[in-house]
């Protein structure tokens, strides 16, 4: 298999976040969002410490990776990246973002990951501001922008968060992809596109919903509207 990699810049990827998918089928879920054209699969990682909740770790990313030929973007929710990243790009990760407010050396963190040959990405949670990672935000291939506190999905959308990816845009130009998670679905879509974000990552919106295939869809047509 070629090297998967996350697409350059320049389009606009649905990017399903598996976390409201059925776990007792998750090849058959990933297998459906791929027959819909998606390139990239999104894997929330939390560790009960970080966030309030606990999902999947490195032995079910490596699973997956037996089934998939999607892209996956490792969304780590956890305190101590720098111990673990290393065993998430060994089990197929393609992308990793770590959160900037436990992060001790990012621009070492991003060059490690980069020199395993995965991309790399930093994220801030809403309270979090744009000058956490003004230095850093050019060295990351995506920076991810919540927009509800992690932990959990299917939480409202919260527009003041939203508006830090204009900020970031401003930073980073447009090479980099700036991503959003949380709240995103047809109506809140609009918005994030407008302030320049370009990988719209969406759990209960895709896997809330019976038909996956035409949930999906209604995302592309809210950003192509
Ligand atoms: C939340 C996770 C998200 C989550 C988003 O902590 O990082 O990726 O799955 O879920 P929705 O789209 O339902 O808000
Ligand atoms: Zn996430």
């Amino acid at each position: 298999m070629a090297k998967l990699k996350l697409p350059k810049a320049g389009t606009i990827e649905v990017v399903p976040s598996v976390l409201s998918a059925d776990f007792a089928n998750l090849a058959d879920e990933i297998g459906i969002i791929t027959s819909a054209g998606v390139r990239v699969v999104h894997l929330d990682v939390m560790d009960g410490h970080f966030v309030p909740n606990i999902t999947i770790g490195p032995p079910v990313i490596a699973k997956l990776r037996k089934v998939s030929e999607l892209v996956f973007d490792a969304h780590l929710m956890i305190s101590e990246p720098e111990r673990y990243a290393e065993r998430f790009v060994e089990a197929g990760a393609n992308h990793i973002t770590f959160h900037i407010e436990v992060a001790k050396n990012p621009p070492k963190l991003i060059d490690k990951l980069h020199q395993l040959g995965c991309t790399a990405g930093l994220c801030l949670n809403p309270e979090t501001p744009v000058d956490s990672i003004r230095d850093f935000a050019p060295l990351c291939d995506m920076v991810l922008v919540m927009t509800v506190h992690p932990g959990f999905g299917g939480q409202e959308f919260m527009p003041e968060a939203a508006k830090k990816i204009a900020q970031i845009r401003k930073i980073v130009g447009p090479d980099v992809r700036i991503e959003v998670d949380g709240g995103i679905d047809p109506e809140t879509t609009p918005i994030v596109v407008s302030y320049g974000a370009d990988t719209l990552v969406a759990g209960n919106a895709i896997f809330g919903q019976t038909d996956r295939i035409a949930a999906i869809n209604a995302i592309r047509d809210a950003f192509n509207a």
